[in-house]
């Protein structure tokens, strides 16, 4: 291929852009959500959508049965006589829930483009996360097929539906077709940018132990003025082991929870330090005028690189209009805990358990369930394909990539490293304004665009590359 075979698919991906942008609405009509079972159809379709779009592109692409929703795994072999990299996209194609939905200002399946501060943008929820991302890096392939024939390199695409809900069904996955997602890199577009004009690379995501935790009092819910002073209140009981969690520095009191959080080299922290990350900017553009966290850290530091532990639903006793005088025999709430470096999930789940048991009254039990455990993961801040990526963004918006970390989670990336032995790269398009898991979900179209066209940059990056 020639010096400006890059600049033909972006020329392409300029004049394509309406017709993608009506693609990505198409995918978000299908309300793919995957933790929710009334939608199981429909998460199936959303597979089948991807995979036909896969096909369309110039692959061969199938869904594949999992114990769960259903896999898309892709593939093209790239040019004949092909001696450079491989690589593994990996994304995902269901949604989080879309509740509270009186909070949306159109309906989270019915997309809309509508005028922005930043110009258009997409609204539906998946439109960033991750539909939008996935759809980027389709609508590349499609472009280099459309234009040259052929992909640059050889290509395997892994779509899975679970990831918003557990991946329960990746592992196994994983386990049985090894061989077949073998790639020199895995390309996640999954993550963030640093602002609209600066793209990012992302270099580390936190782990995540997800923890449901049931307190049972009386067998039965009881009349509080009968009963109020003779038995132990589970509400008041989980409310008084929850506000245990924290010591007034907000660190995490969970004996050995910190067991292997690294302190961040001087290096990194003055390398965060001169991004001149917006700390007011970031926290207005949520109406929060100040923050809230561990003492003596800075807002990048506490999100990007040390661990926490969020309740993210609470339950029980009476919660609807009015007054009813009850002690519930039951009262549930929701944990996660974000890891870094080494923590291990398996230990901190035992100790969180251990952390409540042994705070119980008598009288009071507690059930937990597990949703999914992952560790922390970091990829190396250099290697041949993080320096393609860097080209390639370079080439777009013509300026470097940033190397940031991330406070978010991503099971698959370390499970594809640890399984599959495919390092991760993961080149991003979001904005942090994006609400993502929130009410008016949104991508801009300038992210969109930006995306399709680094991915395609990226592809002629590597496929210039020679073993
Ligand atoms: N795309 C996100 C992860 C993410 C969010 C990365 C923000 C970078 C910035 C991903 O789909 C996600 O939300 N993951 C879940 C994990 C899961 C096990 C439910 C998360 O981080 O909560
Ligand atoms: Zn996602």
């Amino acid at each position: 291929m020639h010096k400006d075979d890059i600049n033909a698919v972006l020329e392409w991906v300029d004049t394509e852009r309406p017709a993608a942008i009506d693609r990505l609405c198409e995918f978000l009509r299908i309300p793919s959500i995957s933790a929710d079972p009334a939608q199981k159809a429909e998460v199936a379709r959303a597979a089948e959508w991807a995979c036909h779009q896969l096909r369309a592109a110039g692959l061969n692409a199938a869904v594949r049965p999992a114990k769960g929703h259903p896999m898309v795994v892709a593939r093209h072999e790239g040019p004949p006589g092909y001696d450079g990299p491989t690589l593994l996209y990996y994304g995902h194609y269901d949604v989080q829930p879309p509740d509270p939905m009186e909070l949306w200002h159109s309906g989270p399946f019915d997309p809309v483009v509508v005028e922005g501060p930043r110009g258009p943008r997409i609204v539906a929820r998946g439109a960033v996360d991750d539909k939008g991302q996935v759809m980027s890096f389709i609508e590349a392939f499609r472009g280099w097929s459309k234009v040259h024939g052929t992909l640059p390199c050889p290509v395997t695409v892994l779509l899975e539906g679970e990831e918003e809900s557990g991946s329960e069904s990746l592992e196994p996955f994983l386990e049985a077709n090894r061989d077949e997602l073998r790639a020199d890199a895995c390309v996640v577009s999954d993550t963030g940018m640093w602002d609209v004009a600066t793209p990012a690379i992302t270099t580390s995501l936190r782990g995540l132990v997800y923890l449901e935790v049931t307190v049972h009092g009386p067998d039965k819910d009881l009349h509080s003025g009968m009963y109020g002073g003779a038995v132990p209140n589970p509400v008041q009981v989980l409310a008084s082991i929850i506000s245990q969690l924290h010591d007034a520095d907000r660190r995490i009191t969970v004996p050995g929870f910190y067991d292997g959080v690294p302190e961040l080299p001087a290096r990194v922290l003055d390398q965060w330090r001169a991004m001149g990350f917006d700390e007011g900017e970031f926290l207005g553009s949520i109406g929060l005028a100040s923050g809230y966290g561990e003492r003596g850290r800075s807002l990048l530091e506490r999100t990007w690189s040390r661990p926490t532990c969020d309740v993210n639903g609470i339950f029980g006793g009476y919660t609807g209009k009015g007054a009813k005088t009850v002690i519930a025999a039951h009262a549930t709430a929701k944990f996660s805990f974000r890891l870094v470096g080494s923590q291990d999930p398996q230990r901190i789940s035992k100790s969180v358990r251990e952390f409540f048991e042994s705070r119980l009254p008598a009288g009071c039990t507690a059930t937990f369930t597990e949703h999914g455990l992952s560790p922390a993961f970091v990829v190396p801040d250099s290697s041949p394909i993080l320096a393609a990526a860097e080209r390639a963004l370079q080439r777009v918006y013509g300026k470097p990539p940033l190397l940031i970390g991330s406070g978010g989670s991503i099971p698959a990336v370390g499970a594809l490293q640890r399984i599959v032995g495919v390092p991760a790269l993961l080149m991003g398009f979001g904005l942090d304004d994006d609400c993502v898991h929130s009410p008016n979900e949104k991508f801009e179209v300038a992210c969109f665009v930006g995306a399709i066209r680094s991915h395609a940059a990226l592809l002629g990056e590597v496929g210039r590359m020679r073993r």
